[in-house]
């Protein structure tokens, strides 16, 4: 059997920008596989970036598909990423949560046409090639990223690109990415940290000065950690954490502008936009504050910076990130409730919550009847040891 008359296969996980564009034709060329499948995977990127996906990866590559994953990622992992405050840095982790499960459909892709390999267009300087090379590299599919490989300047893609009749209507400026939890945007000339955001990168949010004068008060329910009605509509995650975007960003809410330290270890200059995000964050924290014990918090703080830490690694499969699931769940049980969020001029502040497992006793409250004389003895130790040193 000749295996070298078989054609060889790779699946390329596809977002129609310019370096996802130039992997077809490279694949094809550099790499000389006969046959790219490129792949859109939609985790709620707008529906002109999909559309313009579509035609361009059905025009490039020899096989075009789109998997719809909005619901498995708001399901398994958004959902995952409430319960445990993710949060990494200040950052809401949306790209980072999100390419393990990219990664995952264009394997399950990769299996079904039994192709030979699997490419993604990072590069070698962000974490990314982290997060999707670590799911990829779970298969023994060959695993090709060639904007790392290959290191092109943005002019000899440019170049490469005209000659191979990928074009753009407007030349884009930053590097965003998009998906139905936050915007990241970067690149460009905020690579210098020093550098002003200017206000046509944002497109989630209003800037916090122009928000609207009148505040608005919002009611979102939670069921085990999980948000489950907003303004006593019972909702499903996509188009509750849709509408979250809408009005939080309509009062400004969510903008992030920060120093992150990379998994490399370089530190990045990175500008986020996540109305949703920070409504629920601040909602649910609020929640597991009235809800669970001064213990369970303390210990839960941890728990969440180590799971923040792994998703960020894009280290999911580590079998800690399941052990650490398993506690945040048995938690949550008891996070069932409803907070009041007040939207003002970029702020999003929880002005009331409620539930039937408070931990709060209004036996303590200013009017009580409690016996304040019983705590005299407690008072008299309180410190002991610290009163022996002075
Ligand atoms: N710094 C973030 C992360 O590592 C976001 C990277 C997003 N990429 C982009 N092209 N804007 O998760």
């Amino acid at each position: 059997m000749n295996s070298g008359m078989k054609k060889k296969k790779v699946v390329l996980a596809y977002s129609g920008g310019l370096d996802t564009s130039v992997c077809i034709p490279l694949l094809r060329e550099h790499y000389g596989y006969d046959e790219v499948i490129a792949v859109t995977v939609d985790v709620g990127q707008p529906e002109e970036d999909i559309k313009e996906a579509k035609g361009r990866g059905e025009k490039l590559s020899d096989s075009y598909r789109e998997v719809d994953a909005k619901e498995e990622f708001v399901r398994d992992y958004i959902f995952t990423l409430i319960k445990a405050n993710g949060n990494y840095e200040g950052y809401v982790l949306g790209t980072a949560i999100a390419r393990p499960l990219i990664a995952k459909r264009v394997v399950e892709v990769a299996k079904e046409e039994k192709a030979d390999a699997v490419a993604h267009g990072c590069t070698g300087k962000g974490n990314d090639q982290l997060r999707f090379d670590v799911v990829f590299r779970t298969t023994d599919l060959e695993v090709v990223a060639p904007m790392r490989e290959l290191s092109l300047t943005r002019e000899e893609e440019r170049k490469y690109a005209e000659e191979h009749g990928i074009s753009f209507e407007t030349e884009k400026r930053w590097s965003v990415d998009e998906n139905i939890w936050s915007r990241s945007i970067e690149g460009s000339e905020l690579e210098d940290p020093s550098f002003f955001p200017p206000d046509e990168i944002f497109q989630w949010t209003v800037s916090p000065g122009k928000a609207p004068e009148d505040a608005e008060i919002i009611k979102i329910e939670f069921e085990n950690g999980i948000p489950v009605s907003l303004n006593e509509r019972k909702m499903d995650g996509v188009p509750l954490i849709k509408e979250l975007n809408e009005v939080g960003g309509k009062h400004g809410v969510g903008r992030t502008d920060m120093i992150e330290d990379r998994v490399l270890g370089f530190k990045s200059r990175e500008i986020y936009e996540h109305p949703a995000a920070t409504i629920l964050l601040v909602a649910h924290r609020d929640l597991e504050h009235l809800v669970l014990t001064r213990n369970e918090l303390r210990f839960k703080e941890f728990v969440d910076r180590t799971w923040s830490e792994l998703v960020y690694q894009g280290l999911l499969m580590d079998p800690l990130y399941e052990s650490l699931n398993a506690f945040v769940d048995k938690t949550q049980e008891r996070v069932s409730g409803t907070v009041y969020v007040k939207l003002e001029k970029g702020a999003a502040r929880v002005v009331g919550r409620e539930s039937a497992n408070a931990l709060y006793s209004k036996d303590v409250s200013f009017d009580s009847k409690l016996e304040q004389r019983s705590a005299e003895g407690f008072s008299m130790y309180h410190g002991f040891q610290s009163r022996i040193v002075r």
